[in-house]
């Protein structure tokens, strides 16, 4: 007779958890750093340059050292008297912290002041005299690599122009084997534009120094704790044990908070100097102008096809304008992140890929925004190319789709461009996502009303996204192999506490993470408290963006469990009187098999662990597991957007939205639709209204929440949910895949695809995003493409 625990009841795997945090954040307890005072706390603001490429003549910061609060003024010249003035990034280039020679885009750190208050700080900065010479500035990569172009980084040695890296993936000579057998080749290029992550809260930090202990605490805005204690040790060289960085509540990351910026490193020498703590936060426009800048990558792609709908090939170009410095980090194998994951979806049989990044007069780019390193402009290049392929050939968007899809009995599947995809119901999904939006009656309906002048569009989006980097053979960041991590203690009492070297910023891991130790052990999940973000807690990570905590510290938290259950079964095992092997477990409980009634809770078994434990056997009940992924996870998703747009004014309005969202096991189905909430929001805002752009002077255009707009609930459009396709991930001890970033990455391609369908037979083929209204209007009226590619003009 089992006596097994309902697993919903206890908050395990599939339970509609509330979340935890939310206790606290609702009540306006959250603790994020700017809540942090420290005592003797000073304040730090930065001077940031007002060009985007000029030499700097001189820096004289003598009337901000003669006001009255100030106690420090910090310049490139004396930072580069301790080594400081520069620092590498996370892909093996350098950046200036505060610049000494040049200034190099807009928006540059050049000096920081120390003070009593952020406003003396502030009116100190403004007193600090600068003289630039201007120079020509760049701000695409076709002006990088145009003869005659300045070379930006004429600090470096071995740099005679503005090319960073070239990178090639896949088969060239195949791939021009199969457009020699094509019927067809169809053709796009595309600007996928600057994003900004934009998280609500801003980056910051509270540097303290000991000179007593000689230890370094760092509250900070980080995703990734542990490499930035690893990137402080090396940068300061400070003993890492004797440096803790602790992440408080984050407010959003989106990918803005994993690289280590100018203003964390002052915050921290400041604090060294002073022997005080030292506070730093990030206003507004300084995250905007400065900080981790996503995509601007322009893409450029053939098709081969064959009349009856097959791929036969795909050869894409990519141009990557990566700022003044190549600062995003990504596995050091692939220069532009996971862009070759583009098409893994379709059974094709051979691609080539080219990809060139180049510096320009921008803030650093490139981060991974809401993405597993460059994902969502390998996805969204994928589809508005697989729309336009249909479209030459005059098949169905569905029908071309679903004929190329890779089969389900095709897993694992190997990608033209080499990865490796695990499992997939493509095809369902599919039918789930055409049944919802019906899909043949709204083509009738957008003949209808086509011919009363009205235009309707439908756009399809699929995607399968790699996410949850390692495995450590192929996945590293500088060098630091990329697995994950997670502790658990039961204690004496049966309730317990989990750590992992992830570190969310809003996902829900405190609700789901103990989840998974329900399921495992039978532990309700009430009893279980999680906690990240404390280097000197939390066992060694990689943190977390890239949707990468289930995959790998999810995995790893259902592996530490098992550990724990083996040890508890040897527990049951003498407290039982019989031998292991005729010990069963069920939810909660060990049981002797030939007398299922007698058994012990594991909340028993842990009493054992401290207070009755068999001769011999280590007392306690804690221990570690370091997960290695064997592969990434692949979570498919189909998004279908219909819209309508108004001609007289290039308008457009969302009818609906429906997203069937393939994850694999749901841990907590509640935040897995949060999360798809949350990416379909962010892909209408990137496709409808988020504009931050350069003009030819390097002026950054949006630099601020009234021209870069963030949706409210008043603009967003309503979603249509559908989970009932699940194809658990083969590989995953719960069989878990990610779902952080999907809708993000998947989305943006649903809403253009609508637009550019609303426009079919007028000859545009592409406009770029944001797909603003003047925009629209200007390719409906001229029938023609729009580029959005910076510089914009200002002057009309
Ligand atoms: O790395 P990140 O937390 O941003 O992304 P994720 O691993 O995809 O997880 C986002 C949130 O969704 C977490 O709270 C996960 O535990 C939850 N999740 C889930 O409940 N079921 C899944 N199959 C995947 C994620």
């Amino acid at each position: 007779m089992t006596q097994a625990l309902d697993e919903i009841k206890i908050g395990g795997l599939g339970a509609s958890r509330k979340r935890v945090e939310d206790d606290r954040f609702i009540r306006g307890k959250g603790n994020y750093t700017d809540d942090i005072t420290l005592p003797g706390m000073l304040h730090m603001e930065i001077l940031r340059s007002p060009l985007a490429h000029a030499r700097i003549k001189s820096i004289d910061a003598s009337k901000a050292w003669d006001i009255p609060g100030v106690h420090l003024v910090l310049t490139g010249e004396m930072m580069a008297t301790r080594n400081l003035a520069w620092m590498p990034t996370l892909s093996y280039d350098t950046q200036a912290v505060l610049a000494t020679d040049k200034v190099r885009f807009q928006g540059q750190e050049v000096a920081c002041v120390i003070a009593d208050d952020p406003y003396i700080a502030k009116d100190a900065c403004e007193a600090i005299d600068v003289d630039y010479e201007p120079l020509p500035v760049i701000v695409n990569p076709k002006q990088s690599v145009a003869d005659g172009a300045p070379v930006i980084r004429d600090d470096k040695e071995n740099q005679p122009d503005n090319v960073i890296y070239t990178w090639e993936v896949g088969d060239a000579a195949g791939t021009d084997r199969a457009f020699e057998q094509a019927d067809k080749v169809s053709r796009l290029q595309l600007h996928y534009p600057r994003s900004h992550p934009s998280p609500i809260e801003c980056c910051g930090s509270i540097a303290d120094f000991n000179r007593a202990t000689s230890k370094l605490t760092v509250y900070m805005t980080t995703q990734a704790p542990h490499i930035i204690r690893a990137a402080v040790a090396l940068v300061a060289e400070l003993p890492e044990h004797m440096i803790r960085i602790i992440s408080p509540d984050i407010g959003g990351g989106f990918g803005n908070k994993v690289p280590v910026y100018p203003g964390y490193v002052c915050s921290i020498l400041a604090s060294i100097l002073l022997e005080c703590p030292v506070k730093w936060i990030e206003d507004k426009t300084g995250n905007l102008i400065s900080t981790g800048f996503a995509r601007d990558v322009y893409l450029d792609g053939e098709m081969a096809l064959r009349n009856d709908g097959k791929i036969l090939g795909v050869r894409m170009r990519c141009d990557a304008d990566h700022g003044a410095f190549f600062s995003d980090a990504q596995p050091s194998k692939f220069k532009l992140g996971l862009i070759h994951s583009a098409f893994a979806a379709y059974d094709i049989p051979v691609a080539h890929l080219m990809a060139r990044g180049t510096y320009t007069n921008k803030a650093p780019g490139g981060v991974a925004y809401r993405c597993s390193f460059r994902v969502t402009e390998a996805m969204f290049f994928q589809e508005r190319m697989v729309q336009a392929a249909a479209d030459d050939l005059g098949m169905d968007q569905a029908e071309f789709r679903r004929m190329n899809f890779v089969r389900d009995d095709d897993f694992p599947h190997r990608t033209p461009l080499g990865f490796l995809t695990d499992s997939g119901q493509y095809g369902k999904c599919l039918d789930v996502a055409l049944e919802a939006v019906g899909y043949e009656n709204f083509r009738k309906q957008q003949q209808e009303a086509r011919a009363k002048g009205r235009l309707l569009g439908l756009g399809i989006s699929t995607m399968t996204e790699p996410l949850g980097a390692g495995n450590s053979r192929e996945y590293d960041i500088l060098g630091i192999k990329m697995f994950d991590s997670a502790e658990l203690k039961v204690h004496m009492t049966g309730k317990a506490i989990v750590r992992t070297g992830a570190r969310g910023q809003g996902q829900g891991h405190e609700t789901t993470w103990a989840q998974i130790v329900a399921h495992e052990l039978g532990i309700p999940a009430e009893d279980i408290v999680v906690e990240e973000g404390d280097t000197d807690t939390a066992p060694f990570g990689m943190g977390t963006y890239a949707s990468r905590s289930t995959p790998v510290a999810g995995a790893a938290v259902a592996m530490v469990s098992r550990k724990i259950r083996a040890k508890a079964r040897k527990l049951a095992a003498h407290l039982l009187e019989v031998s292991e092997e005729d010990i069963e477990w069920e939810l909660g409980r060990f049981y002797v098999r030939s007398a299922p009634d007698r058994g012990v809770t594991i909340q028993e078994c842990a009493m054992a662990a401290y207070s009755n434990m068999p001769d011999g056997m280590e007392p306690g009940l804690e221990n570690t597991a370091y997960y290695d992924p064997p592969n990434l996870t692949w979570p498919f998703a189909v998004y279908i957007v219909t819209v309508e747009v108004d001609p007289a004014t290039g308008v457009w309005d969302v009818l609906t939205t429906v997203a069937v969202d393939d994850c694999g096991v749901r841990i907590n189905p509640m935040i897995v639709e949060g999360q798809i909430m949350g990416g379909l929001t962010e892909a209408y805002a990137m496709a409808n209204m988020q504009f931050i752009t350069f003009d030819a002077e390097g002026n950054c255009i949006g630099s601020n929440y009234m021209d870069y707009l963030l949706p409210t609930a008043w603009e967003t459009p309503g979603f249509e949910l559908h989970s009932e396709v699940v194809t658990p991930c083969p590989h995953h001890p719960i069989g878990a895949k990610g779902i952080g970033e999907c809708a993000a990455v998947g989305g943006p391609a649903a809403f253009v695809n609508a637009v550019i369908d609303a426009l079919s037979g007028t000859g545009v083929r592409n406009i770029d995003m944001p797909l603003l209204p003047d925009r629209v209007w200007e390719a409906i009226t001229y029938h023609r493409d729009i580029s959005g590619a910076p510089p914009v003009r200002t002057d009309d």
